[in-house]
């Protein structure tokens, strides 16, 4: 149930900390990764060496070790988990987290993560019925920590009460739920297009748009990770391609066409490429070379295929619900809705892509979901974060409207 999953598993200072070997393998047993951040008051009550051997993975500890930081970085430490398990999440950890504190490894990685985190609350029964603590857990509640336990019972320190971290079969079988019941959309298909597109003038030269394809490339990990089987369709970009996603890299616009037409039939396409709207009509087969004392002929352009409107036209396997984008620097609303009519698609996102806003090459983006029904407005989000909303509401329309 957890094959293929990656769990960065955090061990904070409390004693039970010493279940976390039996954590580890039990997860590994059911196919995950996992991979260990080990506190400096963990390390107290269980041995980095210990973690590593049942992990066979180094165990990372410190913020400031250069060597760490160079061969893999506290970004990529988030990066390359599904979800990050907090066990056993002591009182301090969790006062940490709430507060958005960060100052070790640990608490720099939670605080940086844009993936699900779920921790093991362990402690004494006090402690956890301190208000500092309760305000602590309804405020990580409320920003999305899903919590384990903890249970009822005899503590290490002489008491009886709530306070027992979950045994490690218990946090399996929580992850394991938590991972099937995110396949919202286990089932459907999704396209996805994202990137610039390159119209080549001649074997050397081309030209192209500023699209980054953190847009793009976000809704399809979204898309895949609730479940679909998704084609991501994309022109040259930085971006790694997202695991578990069956990428198709394209260069023009008419490339991206074809492989937007091959990958159907599809319940959900989400058109977030900046498509060329021209491209040269007649590419030279030779460089173009600089004749002296001569002025460059000019560059006869016609329109490229406009992808979203005819994956919105199909006939036979129109996919079940068509998404653009409406990139535009002013009358954002005006001019996403008469998209959102000439292009025949159910939705449209319409975003603001003025220089001084920064959305091309920028991490964040303010979108404005526009439908038949109305426009809402969303507030200024990661683009990871406007991936993961999208793809929930998408999922709610299936649970809804599509059976
Ligand atoms: N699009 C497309 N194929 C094209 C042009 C655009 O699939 N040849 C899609 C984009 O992926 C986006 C939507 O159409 O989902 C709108 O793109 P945008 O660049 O905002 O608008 P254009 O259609 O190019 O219109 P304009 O340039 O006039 O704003």
């Amino acid at each position: 149930m957890l094959a293929n999953k990656r769990i960065l598993l955090i061990v904070a200072g409390g004693i039970a900390a010493y279940k976390t070997p039996d954590l580890v393998r039990r997860l590994r047993e059911r196919g995950a990764t996992v991979r260990c951040i080990l506190t400096s008051s963990g390390a107290q009550f269980v041995s980095p060496l210990t973690l590593g051997a049942i992990s066979e993975d180094r165990v990372y500890d410190n913020l400031l070790s250069l060597t760490d930081e160079y061969e893999m970085g506290h970004i990529n430490l988030s990066r390359q988990a599904d979800a990050l398990l907090v066990a056993p999440a002591t009182a301090n950890l969790l006062a940490k987290m709430a507060q958005g504190l960060a100052d070790d490894l640990a608490t720099t990685v939670l605080l940086a993560t844009d993936k699900p985190v779920l921790a093991a609350p362990a402690m004494n029964v006090q402690m956890w019925n301190h208000p500092a603590t309760q305000v602590n857990l309804n405020t990580l509640a409320s920003r999305g920590v899903k919590l384990i336990g903890p249970n009822e019972g005899d503590m290490a320190c002489g008491e009886y009460g709530m306070g027992r971290m979950s045994e490690p079969l218990e946090i399996t079988t929580t992850l394991e739920d938590f991972f099937a019941a995110n396949k919202r959309l286990a089932g459907r298909r999704a396209l996805v297009t994202s990137g610039p597109t390159y119209e080549p003038i001649d074997p050397i030269r081309y030209i192209a748009n500023r699209s980054s394809g953190k847009q793009g490339h976000a809704i399809a990990r979204a898309l895949s990770n609730l479940g679909t089987k998704t084609t991501l369709v994309t022109g040259p970009t930085q971006q790694p391609d997202p695991p578990g996603v069956q990428v198709v890299h394209v260069e023009s616009a008419r490339q991206m066409l074809a492989a937007c037409e091959a990958a159907l039939p599809a319940d959900i396409a989400v058109c977030a490429a900046a498509v060329a709207d021209w491209r040269i009509d007649t590419e030279a087969n030779q460089k173009l070379k600089k004749e002296a004392g001569s002025h460059p002929s000019p560059l006869v352009m016609v329109e490229n295929p406009d992808i979203l409107q005819t994956l919105s036209n199909t006939k036979t396997t129109r996919p079940g619900l068509v998404i653009g984008f409406a990139a535009e620097t002013q009358n954002v609303i005006v001019n996403a809705k008469s998209k959102l009519a000439q292009k025949g698609c159910d939705w449209i996102i319409a975003n603001n892509v003025s220089s001084e806003i920064g959305t091309f090459a920028g991490e964040a983006n303010t979108v404005h979901l526009v439908t038949s029904e109305g426009v809402e407005d969303w507030p200024r989000l990661s683009k990871v974060e406007v991936g993961r909303r999208l793809a929930d509401r998408i999922a709610d329309t299936f649970e809804t409207s599509h059976g």
